[in-house]
């Protein structure tokens, strides 16, 4: 059965363009995989908490089959995270664009799924040099990004300025994530025909992806 885990990062509702046009497609794949499983993740109207020290001291801590218990909680919503982002195959992220990056909320819950001997894992080669290894592989991922300007896209006037999308390809690669297409929508900020076009058009890659994902 397949299993799909959608992540919604704008704190807007109704209003947001990335969470709209995510519907969009996972409507369209409901109906094409009318037994697969639909997980949701808020991000962007619920809170995840930020890096803290207790988290940084439990996360590295040097045993970590014999971390104390107290550590242990200081890590429980970090291993729900992970143990959810381990139990699908699909990932649907819906993102905006916040100034030229992705929101905190998402950046947080990256922060809390990337995480040493669960999602990756390091070993020092014979030089003593670090070596890391994804532990996430086989998996599919779809960012949906919404951009107020236009032209942040693979050979856009603006795309060295896009540190959106390609952070997620990153952070994503690192832990194994690397099948991974991105579909944004332009120019919010623009006349309101050039918007239409670009999230028709956008709307359009959608619907048909959907049928095959
Ligand atoms: C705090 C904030 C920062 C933004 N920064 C950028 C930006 O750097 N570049 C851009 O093109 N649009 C920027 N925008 C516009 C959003 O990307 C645009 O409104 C997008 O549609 C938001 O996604 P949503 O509709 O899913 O909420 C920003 C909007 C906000 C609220």
């Amino acid at each position: 059965m397949k299993k799909m885990l959608a992540i919604h990062a704008s704190p807007r509702g109704e209003r947001s363009h990335s969470r709209r046009l995510a519907e969009v497609f996972l409507d369209v794949w409901q109906t094409a995989n009318p037994e697969a499983q639909l997980t949701r993740r808020e991000v962007g109207r619920a809170s995840i908490p930020h890096v803290s020290e207790a988290f940084v001291a439990a996360n590295f801590y040097p045993q970590p089959k014999a971390r104390p218990l107290a550590m242990q909680a200081d890590l429980q919503l970090s291993d729900e995270l992970v143990s959810e982002l381990i139990g699908h195959e699909l990932l649907v992220i819906s993102v905006p664009m916040y100034n030229f990056g992705i929101p905190s909320g998402l950046k947080a819950w990256i922060d809390q799924i990337v995480r040493m001997g669960l999602t990756f894992d390091v070993a020092q080669d014979s030089q003593g040099v670090a070596q890391y290894q994804r532990l996430l592989v086989g998996k599919k991922a779809l960012i949906i990004t919404s951009r107020g300007g236009s032209g942040f896209g693979p050979g856009g006037e603006y795309e060295a300025m896009n540190h959106a999308d390609p952070h997620l390809r990153t952070a994503l690669g690192f832990i194994g994530i690397d099948d991974i297409t991105v579909i944004a929508v332009e120019g919010e900020e623009s006349v309101a025909e050039v918007f239409r076009r670009s999230s028709d058009e956008a709307e359009g890659q959608l619907r048909e992806l959907a049928r095959s994902f």
